[in-house]
């Protein structure tokens, strides 16, 4: 496998501080990730809200300082004169360089656009940024021709366009410097489901043409389906299965995942039904450990829900609070989760 990124054992607590400014507690965004993504390919993460899904990609682009593990990157990214490769301890102008490298698409495009800024200086913006100001009018049109946009649209605002057309003119900018990665956070959770089709067309004929690299986060299974070579479950910070999509469609192993993919709309009446009870534990950890029962102790309502479901033909589970974590275990070649 041509590794293009490797993530080991990456944390991210944040403190949750008191009202005297002391830490009584720290949420676990992210505890123990590992996870390597191959070049040229699709990587797909999926989570319910809150999971930690935005807090992997931020500390991965370094907006965000992990509170401990390891990025390692490939000689593909950070060139092969550089004799260190792991992204925490880049120089300053290292990380600049390897910041180029990777685009970014967030799910709200009007979000993402200065709403008073002209089309041509938003696509221009990372280019002057980074001091690439040579042919840049020819430069924009072709960044602009890539998604579908032109020379028509250089003067016009956000506004003036479709939701879609938004969030075309963010993967134009994304791409402005020509990086080997794109981060894709829930890209087209906001758009309109017939236009969701013709952007994840466009990022696939996009990575065909320029070989990139995707890590795309998603709550919705078909888009990930469709689009993913390889996706990795998460709960609560960490990562519950990994497969690639085919076999995780096929054969879940974690009941987390059995979950998710069976509450997708289907047609199929014998479709096995599994329901979530509960709220998602919380993933904040008290210092004080008596504190910490509290949180996660299952309420008599949820009690009674199971006893309501009970004898009617579905499954269910409740939620964990990961407590006790179980190890990853291999199913089967290229897939494990945390099954006993
Ligand atoms: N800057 C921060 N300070 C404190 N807690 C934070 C911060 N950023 C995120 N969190 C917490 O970390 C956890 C993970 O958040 P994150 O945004 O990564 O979730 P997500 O999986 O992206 O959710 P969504 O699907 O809603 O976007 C949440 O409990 C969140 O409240
Ligand atoms: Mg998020």
């Amino acid at each position: 496998m041509n590794k293009i990124l490797t993530i080991q054992n990456l944390k991210k607590y944040f403190p949750v501080k008191n009202a005297w400014g002391s830490d009584v507690a720290f949420v676990k965004a992210l505890d123990g990730v590992d996870l390597e993504i191959e070049s040229g390919k699709t990587f797909g993460i999926v989570g319910e809200s809150g999971c930690g899904k935005t807090t992997l990609m931020r500390t991965l682009l370094r907006l965000v300082e992990p509170t401990s593990g390891s990025v390692i990157l490939s000689e593909q990214i950070i060139g092969d004169k550089v004799t260190n490769n792991k992204l925490e301890e880049l120089t300053s102008e290292e990380l600049r360089k390897f910041r180029r490298q990777i685009g970014v698409v967030f799910q709200d495009p009007m979000g993402a656009l200065n709403p008073r800024m002209i089309i041509k200086d938003i696509v221009s913006e990372p280019l002057v940024i980074h001091g690439k100001t040579g042919n840049m009018r020819n430069r924009v049109i072709e960044l602009l021709n890539n998604v579908g946009l032109g020379e028509e649209h250089l003067y016009r605002y956000p506004h003036e366009f479709s939701g879609g057309q938004r969030q075309r003119i963010v993967i134009a900018r994304a791409l402005a410097l020509d990086p080997k990665i794109l981060v894709l956070d829930e890209p087209t959770s906001a758009l309109d489901v017939s236009v969701q089709a013709q952007i994840l067309n466009l990022l696939n004929d996009l990575q065909e043409k320029y070989d990139l690299t995707y890590i795309f986060i998603s709550h919705d299974l078909s888009v990930i389906e469709y689009m993913c070579d390889r996706l990795a479950v998460m709960y609560l910070g960490k990562v519950v299965e990994e497969a690639d999509t085919e076999k995780l469609f096929s054969n879940p192993q974690h009941p987390y995942t059995k979950a998710l993919l069976s509450a997708t709309p289907s047609f199929d009446k014998d479709k096995e039904k599994i329901m979530i009870l509960g709220d998602v534990p919380s993933p904040i950890t008290y210092l004080d450990e008596s504190k910490a029962k509290l949180a996660t102790e299952m309420t008599e309502q949820e009690k009674l829900e199971i006893k309501a479901i009970e004898g009617k033909g579905i499954d269910y589970i409740v939620r964990s609070s990961l407590n006790e974590v179980v190890p990853l275990v291999q199913i089967s070649e290229g897939h494990s989760a945390r099954v006993k």
